[in-house]
């Protein structure tokens, strides 16, 4: 039902090119356990799951995805050891350039969801003019959504604090806030709710991701420990995507 018994057959996959989701949002989990399998440290496997988001997201815009959110450090995430914190703020430094460049090529817009607030100064920086230099590519409507510092009710409150801001202002009428209103004011206001939210790692859970936009997302999971997640995982986790009914709430259209 959420993918995690579904039976791998070593075939080519032949998914539908008119039914390609369109938003793909990804929990980018299990890198820890991936390094501890390997005797390695935690570090080594962010490093090995910052690799391969420039692999899946390759493959994610050559399949014809338009959007794709990845969960790169959460609201909560500051508990972590120090150390951890530190490596993970200093990786994005280091690897960001690199997947923008990626981005650049490809024609797609970089954009950060989350508080900025309380990452390092550089990176805050950093992630401001890779935002610019991508902007160009917005109207291509393809965009690469990095959630640093993001937490789904960290969005909502923020979303709420600035509605409230016009309502007082006399900007907007109480009475006028409808569902288009809050999904304008989040972080992901340029893109459309996420059709599929995967995550990888055996984890069944939906951690403070996109809590607004998911209410009919898709969801998948799988056990592969993220930095292990191939595109032939992605592809499959589509087919899968495409052999679901979706139906918001209605029912079957009758054949
Ligand atoms: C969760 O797995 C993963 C994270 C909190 C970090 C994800 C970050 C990256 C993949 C790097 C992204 C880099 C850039 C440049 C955007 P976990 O380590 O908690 O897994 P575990 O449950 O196995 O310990």
């Amino acid at each position: 039902m959420f993918g995690l018994g579904h039976k791998k057959k070593n075939t080519a996959i032949q998914l539908d090119p008119n039914n390609i989701p369109i938003h793909i949002a990804i929990i980018m989990d299990g890198n820890g356990r991936w390094a501890k399998k390997r005797g390695l440290p935690r570090t080594a496997g962010h490093a090995a799951g910052a690799d391969n988001l420039v692999k899946i997201a390759r493959h994610a815009y050559d399949l014809g995805v338009k959007c794709l959110t990845v969960y790169a450090f959460s609201t909560e995430n500051w508990k972590r050891p120090q150390d951890e914190v530190t490596n993970l703020m200093n990786l994005c430094m280091k690897r960001l350039p690199q997947i923008v460049d990626l981005m650049e090529h490809r024609k797609v817009a970089v954009r950060f969801l989350g508080d900025r607030s309380p990452l390092p100064e550089p990176l805050v920086q950093m992630i401001e003019e890779e935002e610019k230099r991508t902007e160009p590519y917005a109207k291509t409507g393809c965009y690469l959504n990095i959630a640093l510092n993001y937490g789904g009710r960290d969005e909502i409150i923020h979303a709420i604090s600035r509605i409230s801001q016009k309502v007082k202002a006399g900007e907007l009428a109480a009475s006028d806030i409808t569902e288009e209103t809050v999904s304008a004011h989040l972080y992901t206001a340029h893109c459309p709710d996420p059709d599929l939210v995967l995550r990888p790692s055996g984890e069944i859970r939906i951690s403070n991701f996109l809590l607004w936009q998911s209410a009919y997302s898709e969801f998948y999971y799988d056990h592969i420990l993220w930095p292990d997640f191939s595109p032939k995982h992605l592809e499959e986790a589509i087919l899968t995507y495409q052999g679901r009914s979706r139906r918001f709430g209605g029912v079957t259209p009758q054949k």
